[in-house]
């Protein structure tokens, strides 16, 4: 991670937890001790954000996992950013693989998505990745570029300072088989020599890169050492006291 961006740790909650458990996961937040040096976001269920909004302290930011692209209207189980911002949360995941490939949204979508959020004032952690058999046949740059490039076309140039990319490779996600901090750097890199040349130089050295797929308290501090890996955003090891030490994985 280079000096001049905050480390950056997400902690992708998905759809687990009641109140009795995350009360459970807002204790040991609460508890830490955190490093200060580290911004952390929490992303939750929808129909609990306004609880850990209220329950989690300041510092500690709250994100929804998916919203619509539009402030309101007849649009059946969805919630928009203006609701988000509503309930006093900052942040919302975006383009998370599972909403890609288990609820098929695609680019273009999320892309719109991602425009509207922004807009509205939210905070945007869009996430992009791979499939295994697109790794296997050597397009990983190819799929994560287009996967960039509907993004930016979307983000104002004063938005950027309101975004954080997640690079999560999808053969990495809740399998144990964490991309090696050589694998995930490479395409870190790639990512950030893109957006110099399709964003600015100075959108590309400020711009978070962070990592997902199977982080752990065991493996975080090697990915924190490289230098285009500006922190991680964690499925299941998020859930767990030991996060605490993937905040911390970079002091
Ligand atoms: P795991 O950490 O459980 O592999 O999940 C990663 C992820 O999808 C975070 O958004």
């Amino acid at each position: 991670m280079a000096p001049e961006r905050k480390f950056f740790v997400g902690g992708n909650w998905k759809m687990n937890g009641n109140k009795k458990e995350i009360d459970g996961i807002i204790a040991f937040l609460t508890a830490g001790p955190l490093d200060p040096n580290t911004e952390l976001v929490c992303g939750v269920p929808s129909c609990y954000l306004e609880y850990c909004r209220q329950k989690l302290p300041a510092t500690i930011g709250v994100a929804a996992q998916n919203c619509y692209k539009v402030p309101k209207g007849a649009f059946t189980g969805e919630i928009s950013p203006a609701m988000i911002k509503d309930v006093g949360v900052e942040w919302v995941i975006l383009g998370h693989s599972e909403r890609r490939n288990v609820f098929g949204e695609s680019d273009a979508l999320i892309a719109e998505k991602v425009g509207h959020a922004l807009s509205e004032g939210l905070k945007v952690i869009p996430c992009i990745g791979e499939k295994l058999e697109e790794r296997e046949s050597g397009k990983t740059e190819e799929v994560v570029f287009s996967q960039l490039k509907a993004i930016i076309e979307k983000i104002p140039l004063d938005k950027w300072e309101n975004v954080v990319i997640a690079y999560e490779p999808v053969w990495a996600i809740g399998t144990g088989k964490t991309a090696s901090p050589q694998q995930a750097q490479e395409v870190h890199g790639k990512l950030r020599q893109w957006l110099s040349e399709n964003v600015n130089a100075e959108v590309a050295q400020k711009v978070r890169i962070i990592y997902g797929g199977s982080v752990t308290a065991e493996n975080c501090r090697e990915l924190a050492k490289e230098a285009d890996i500006d922190g991680s955003l964690v499925g299941g090891a998020s859930l767990k006291p030991d996060f605490i030490h993937i905040v911390n994985a970079s002091q």
